[in-house]
């Protein structure tokens, strides 16, 4: 089956129109579900359409490569835990990467250079935008492709999570964006040039992974959705060099919402969004290994049930440990008894807390918890004065006072949900061993702080029972 250009123009329309109104349904807890669908459908006519082409020959090759790909898609997405859900989205990054490096190789050796010496004007200019369209596409994609693979490394643990600090390493980056200048123009000057091409895709390589190398553990939130910008403006720079608009388009919208979730993410996390892009911000820190916090006080599930008996008010703050152990089910069973009990219940969510953006948000709708009990930092961080208890359920660098309290912390500057300033917390983790900054937590020998050790759905389960 062909169409007409006049039809598959109509299709990309239709599916470009569809990929926006996912993106503002995807904005909003209460749409994102039809926000997904309208992705989804979007999706599918551009292939139709895309496949329909009648320049796009060898039909059959695309449709086996898709099948093949769909099963090994379907295979990963049914098997990966929610925790697990950065990595594969980095891993994915990279293979848009790797797309726009291939796309940029070909589109190059299709090109026919013996003929550059009789080309008018125009053609020189069309050919001339050509290359820098192959040098973009083939940049921005190797270093989407090798800072994907860092950031999947890092986020899987197979790669050290601190950043890694070469000496001058701003001046590194400085010089490798210089000469990949350098080589831009000297590749349209001379009408391509095959090493030229090979040495830019060597240091852009190299320059995407020390960019990444170069990030610390707790800033990991926003090298992915920074390189999910960097996937988008790879696959647009693929579609202006095999002339597809929706390619074009949908490429644009990831890489812009991708900048704009960095955006958000630098603000929730008070980081400088230039650094961000530069890499290997938030390093001048010292990791303090000496410091004696003094002593903790441990709790136990009754104790803990009787204090929520008498409470009025009660804040839960829901963090990675709580998505490690699946907590989400029984503590909506806990929320709902001590409802039950006239308590007045709320959750507060940090931005980053858990692995990936809405982590703790997701958790919670899958656990059936009303969306107008589930308030954002910025709306409850003023309430925990007035709180009797304060739940940290599997929290811990979303709620360390050093970040606000050290300048010389990790995660110094960040804006933490300030759970201290309540009456009592209570901490649910196992050890007393450190969150994904690698850093201590003061919190944890406050005098009003109290640890309840043990999996968190466990020690939830068991307050449920004895209250
Ligand atoms: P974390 O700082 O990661 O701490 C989680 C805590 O949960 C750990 O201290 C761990 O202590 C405890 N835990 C693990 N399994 C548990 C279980 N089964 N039962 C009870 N406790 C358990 O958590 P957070 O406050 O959510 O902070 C998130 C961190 O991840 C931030 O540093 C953030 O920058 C980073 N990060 C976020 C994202 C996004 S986009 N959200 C992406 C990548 C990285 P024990 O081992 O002692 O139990």
């Amino acid at each position: 089956m062909e169409f007409s250009q006049g039809l598959i123009s109509a299709a990309y329309i239709v599916a470009a129109l569809l990929f926006i109104f996912s993106l503002a349904g995807l904005s909003k807890q209460q749409t994102a579900e039809t926000g997904n669908w309208y992705g989804i459908v979007g999706m599918a006519i551009a292939l139709i359409a895309t496949i329909a082409d009648p320049r796009v020959d060898n039909v059959w090759i695309i449709l086996v490569t898709m099948v093949i790909g769909a099963i090994i898609g379907l295979q990963l997405a049914k098997k990966v835990e929610m925790t697990q859900m950065p990595e594969l989205v980095a891993i994915l990054h990279s293979f848009v990467g790797l797309a726009a490096v291939l796309v940029g190789f070909n589109s190059y050796f299709e090109m026919d250079h013996s003929v550059a010496a009789t080309f008018t004007d125009s053609q020189q200019m069309a050919d001339n935008i050509h290359l820098v369209e192959v040098f973009l596409g083939v940049f921005i994609g190797s270093v989407t492709f090798t800072g994907s693979i860092v950031a999947f490394g890092k986020l899987r643990g197979i790669i050290n999570s601190a950043a890694l600090m070469l000496p001058q390493r701003h001046k590194l980056n400085l010089v490798a964006g210089i000469i990949a200048i350098i080589l831009l123009v000297t590749f349209v000057q001379q009408g391509g040039g095959d090493n030229t091409l090979y040495l830019m895709t060597f240091i852009a390589l190299v320059f995407g992974w020390h960019l990444v190398a170069s990030i610390g553990g707790a800033d990991m939130p926003v090298v992915v959705s920074m390189l999910n910008s960097y996937s988008g403006w790879a696959a647009a720079a693929a579609g202006f060099m095999l002339d597809n608009d929706l390619l074009i388009v949908t490429g644009a919208l990831v890489g812009s919402s991708g900048a704009i979730l960095s955006y958000i993410m630098c603000k929730a996390m008070n980081r400088s969004f230039i650094s961000v892009i530069a890499g290997g911000f938030g390093t001048n820190v010292v990791i303090d290994t000496e410091t004696d916090y003094g002593d903790h006080i441990e709790i136990n599930a009754e104790s803990v049930a009787d204090m929520l008996n008498g409470a009025k008010s009660v804040i839960i703050t829901p963090g990675y440990g709580m998505a490690v152990a699946q907590a989400q089910y029984p503590v909506y069973e806990m929320t709902q008894a001590l409802k039950a009990k006239g308590i007045d219940v709320r959750f507060a969510i940090h931005p980053v807390a858990g692995r990936l953006p809405g982590h703790m948000n997701v958790l919670l709708a899958e656990a059936k918890v009303p969306y107008d009990i589930v308030l954002s930092m910025d709306e409850i961080n003023d309430d925990f004065a007035k709180t009797d208890v304060v739940l940290v359920i599997g929290a811990n660098d979303t709620v360390n006072p050093a970040a606000a309290e050290d300048p010389t912390s990790p995660i110094a500057g960040m804006p933490v949900l300030e759970v201290w300033h309540a009456k009592n917390v209570i901490v649910f983790k196992r050890s007393m061993s450190t969150g994904y900054a690698g850093v201590q937590n003061p919190l944890f020998f406050k005098d009003n702080t109290q640890m309840l050790f043990g999996d968190a759905k466990d020690s939830v389960e068991q307050i449920f029972k004895a209250l």
